[in-house]
C-alpha cells in the first residue's frame, strides 16, 4: 500500500510519512507506519490463503478487543487496538484483493522470540492467563471457528488413519513404532473433546497460538502489556491454550531436534508457567478445567505429533520441510515429550494442585 492509499484508508493521527516492513511473523505481512507527528502504527496484510473467511476472522477480533477494552479502560498499551478506516470499518480491501488492517503500535515494548530465562516464560503465562480471565464472561459461542476442527483430536485421529490407510509414499513401514504410539493413545486423545460434548468442560475464548512471541512485554519491567496475533482466537478449551504453551515452551530442545536425548520435558518450566497462568485465571476456571490442565499439555503435544506424522505419511503437503524426514523428526520430538510427561504424570498433577491450593 502506498502512502496515499494508506492515508485515504485509515483514520490516522496525521499524514503517514513512512511504511517499513517489521516483525518476523510467518503468517501475515507486517509493517510499521509512522506519521508526520511521530505516531506509529502497525499495518498488516491478512493472509487470506490461510484464513478463508476474513470477515469472520475480523469480526472475532473486533468483538474480543472491544470486550478487553472495557476491562482495561484508558490503557491503550494493555489491549491490541484496531485503528478504524475512514469508512467506519476496521479493515480494507485493495483493488488487488489484499486485505489490510491497522493497529496502534505498542510503544516501549519487547516481543521475544525465545525466553532468556524462566521469568520470561512465567510472564507469558501471566499474559495468557489474564487474556483467559478477562474473556471468561465473553460468550465464546458467538465467535467463529476461523480454522474449523483445529483442536478436534478425534478428527485429527480420523485424518491420521486415512493417511495411514492410503500410505501414498509407502512410508508407513519405516514408522511402525510411531504409528503404534499414536494408536495406543486413541481413547485418551478424545477425552477432553468428549468432556466438552458432555458439558463437563466449558467452552472458552481461546487464543490458539500461545507462543512467547505473541505477547508484548513492557521494555523496562519485562512484565506483560498485551497479547497480540488474534487471528486464531476461537471458541475452545482453556486447557488447550495452556497445553500448547507447555508443549512448545517447556521442552528443552527445538521442535525438530534429531538427537532425542536432548528433548526433555522440563518440570521447572512447566511449574513456572503454571504459577503465572493460574495467578491470573486460576480463580475463574472451573475445578474440572484445573484438573485437566496436565491432560491439556499431554494432548496438545500428542495432537501435534499426530499431525506431523499424518503429514509425513501423506507426503509432506501441509508443513513446509527443509530436509528429508523433517516431519518424521518433528513427530518424534513430540512423542518423546509425551512419554516424558507420562513418566512425570504424578508430578504434573501435584504441581497443578499445589499451585491451585496456594491461590
Ligand atoms: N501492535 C503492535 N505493536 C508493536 N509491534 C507489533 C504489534 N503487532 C505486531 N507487532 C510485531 O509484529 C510481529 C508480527 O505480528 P503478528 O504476530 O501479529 O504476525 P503473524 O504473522 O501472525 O505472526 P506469527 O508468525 O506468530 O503467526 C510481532 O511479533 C511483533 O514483533
Ligand atoms: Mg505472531
Amino acid at each position: 500500500m502506498n502512502m496515499d492509499a494508506l492515508a485515504s484508508a485509515f483514520r490516522m493521527d496525521g499524514v503517514p510519512v513512512s511504511c517499513v516492513p517489521s516483525g518476523n511473523g510467518h503468517i501475515n505481512k507486517t509493517f510499521t507506519v509512522t506519521t508526520a507527528s511521530g505516531h506509529r502504527y502497525i499495518l498488516q496484510s491478512i493472509n487470506h490463503y490461510v484464513f478463508k473467511d476474513v470477515d469472520a476472522l475480523m469480526n472475532n477480533i473486533i468483538a474480543v478487543t472491544a470486550h478487553l477494552h472495557i476491562k482495561n479502560p484508558g490503557d491503550p498499551r494493555r489491549v491490541l487496538t484496531l485503528v478504524p478506516t475512514l469508512d467506519g470499518s476496521y479493515y480494507t480491501r485493495t483493488p488487488e484483493g489484499d486485505y489490510f488492517r491497522m493497529f496502534e503500535f505498542v510503544e516501549n515494548s519487547v516481543c521475544l522470540e525465545q525466553a532468556s530465562d524462566e521469568n520470561d516464560f512465567y510472564q507469558s503465562a501471566v499474559a495468557f492467563g489474564e487474556f483467559q480471565n478477562q474473556l471468561s464472561d465473553f460468550p465464546a459461542d458467538t465467535l467463529v471457528e476461523t480454522i474449523p476442527h483445529f483442536h478436534d483430536t478425534i478428527d485429527r485421529y480420523r485424518q491420521f488413519k486415512e493417511a495411514l490407510a492410503a500410505d501414498v509414499k509407502g512410508r508407513a513401514q519405516e514408522c511402525l513404532p510411531e504409528i503404534e504410539f499414536v494408536l495406543a493413545r486413541e481413547e485418551e486423545a478424545g477425552q477432553m473433546v468428549r468432556m466438552l460434548q458432555a458439558g463437563k468442560l466449558p467452552l472458552r475464548v481461546t487464543h490458539n497460538d500461545t507462543k512467547l512471541n505473541n505477547v508484548m512485554l513492557d521494555a523496562d519491567s519485562r512484565t506483560p502489556l498485551c497479547v497480540i496475533d488474534l487471528d486464531t482466537v476461537m471458541p475452545g478449551l482453556a486447557a488447550n491454550d495452556f497445553g500448547d504453551s507447555i508443549r512448545f515452551g517447556a521442552s528443552t530442545a527445538a521442535e525438530d531436534e534429531i538427537d532425542l536425548s536432548r528433548v526433555c520435558f522440563s518440570l521447572p518450566l512447566y511449574t513456572a508457567y503454571t504459577k503465572g497462568f493460574l495467578s491470573a485465571c486460576g480463580k475463574t476456571l472451573t475445578r474440572p478445567e484445573i484438573d485437566t490442565l496436565p491432560l491439556g499439555a499431554k494432548l496438545m503435544t500428542l495432537e501435534c505429533g499426530v499431525r506431523f506424522l499424518t503429514d509425513y505419511l501423506g507426503g509432506d503437503t501441509y508443513f513446509s520441510i527443509s530436509r528429508e524426514k523433517h516431519n518424521l523428526d518433528r513427530c518424534r520430538t513430540q512423542f518423546k515429550l509425551v512419554s516424558e510427561m507420562e513418566d512425570k504424570w504424578d508430578d504434573m498433577n501435584r504441581v497443578i494442585q499445589e499451585v491451585y491450593q496456594e491461590l
